[in-house]
């Protein structure tokens, strides 16, 4: 009975009385993402919920460089909820990545007692804090939070819906002119390394041609399919163009098209840019922010180091550092073939 009781896996609430953290800070990093502020009340409130004091760091590495820390209440992330951007402000820190800016990270951080750190952002986030794991002993826990959706260890990241929400609306008030026109548009949208914001918002708004880096793109083929469109009588079109596409911006491609076009189109382009970062988050966004960092400062807390909190299958899963920033994320090639067949 006794070698029962002991071989039983403990509580959260009893590894994290064992660790006994008494100090931990949160900031946000990289591209700002509607839900970020979501995630920082989270993060509050649980350390608070756990009798933990917590600190928050101002403009992500910079302001740890820096010592830019202000305390964190319960009461300070009130009414944030509901806001896009994050209240801790963001920054791209280049300092961050050299020896000396690490070493007064370090410093700084135990100067103020800080005995693990919630950083929520996207990959470059997370490789800071893998390199900063592998020369000092501060643990590092992530939170996925960018539009980008480009993180491998969890089906969806903090800000995404919210972008394609903003990507569709904006796509449907472009379609009304395109089709009032006859027009022909090339969107672009975010996604510097990855297409799912294209993929995604081109499948809900029913975009003609979906461009992404994941997929190989054949202009000639484009016109081919555009043409074909206007044959069987489609007098407007929509082509989305993620940003990271290869053969190039919107810009350059609906260049290349119209020349091959023969003016049989009257030819925009839109670039929808920074709109799509900013804006109230979606209940998805705030519910996913919400359990992300509740778990993410629960296993903080409990001990836990160097791993980044994700959502799979509608399940809180952990990836270390290194898998998550490496590994790519796959495409859903099933999407490509939806868009197509329902293109046509
Ligand atoms: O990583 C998110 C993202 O919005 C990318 O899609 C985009 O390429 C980049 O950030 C833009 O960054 P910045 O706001 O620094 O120009």
């Amino acid at each position: 009975m006794a070698e029962k009781k002991e071989n039983k896996e403990k509580t959260i609430e009893e590894k994290i009385k064992e660790q006994n953290i008494k100090k931990v800070a949160v900031f946000t990093s990289g591209g700002d993402a509607p839900g970020m502020n979501a995630c920082i009340r989270a993060v509050v409130r649980t350390c608070s919920y756990h009798g933990v004091q917590i600190k928050g760091i101002m403009r992500g590495y910079a302001g740890i460089i820096d010592g830019d820390f202000k305390n964190m209440t319960p009461r300070s992330v009130s009414n944030i909820i509901q806001r896009g951007g994050t209240i801790l402000k963001s920054a791209r820190s280049e300092e961050f990545k050299t020896k000396e800016g690490m070493e007064q990270a370090y410093f700084n951080l135990k100067a103020e007692r800080i005995e693990g750190v919630i950083a929520i952002g996207g990959d470059g986030t997370f490789r800071g804090a893998y390199e900063f794991s592998q020369k000092y002993d501060i643990p590092f826990i992530g939170v996925p939070g960018t539009i980008d959706n480009d993180m491998f260890g969890t089906d969806f990241t903090i800000g995404y819906d919210t972008a394609l929400n903003t990507v569709v609306e904006c796509i449907d008030k472009i379609r009304d002119t395109a089709h009032a026109h006859d027009r022909l548009f090339f969107i672009e949208v975010m996604g510097r390394d990855a297409g799912f914001i294209a993929l995604y918002s081109g499948i809900a708004s029913g975009a003609e041609a979906i461009l992404i880096p994941e997929t190989e793109t054949n202009i000639d083929n484009l016109v081919e399919s555009l043409d074909y469109g206007w044959r069987r009588k489609k007098t407007s079109s929509i082509v989305l163009v993620a940003e990271g596409e290869e053969v190039g911006g919107a810009i350059e491609i609906a260049k290349m098209v119209k020349e091959r076009m023969n003016g049989r189109y009257d030819i925009r382009v839109t670039i929808l840019g920074h709109i799509q970062r900013g804006g109230a988050p979606t209940c998805n966004d705030r519910v996913l922010a919400s359990r992300l960092g509740v778990r993410a400062t629960e296993a903080l807390l409990a001990g836990e180091r160097n791993i980044m909190a994700g959502m799979i299958n509608n399940k809180i899963v952990f990836t270390d550092f290194v898998k998550a920033t490496k590994h790519n994320t796959e495409i859903n090639r099933d999407l490509l073939r939806i868009s197509e067949i329902l293109s046509y």
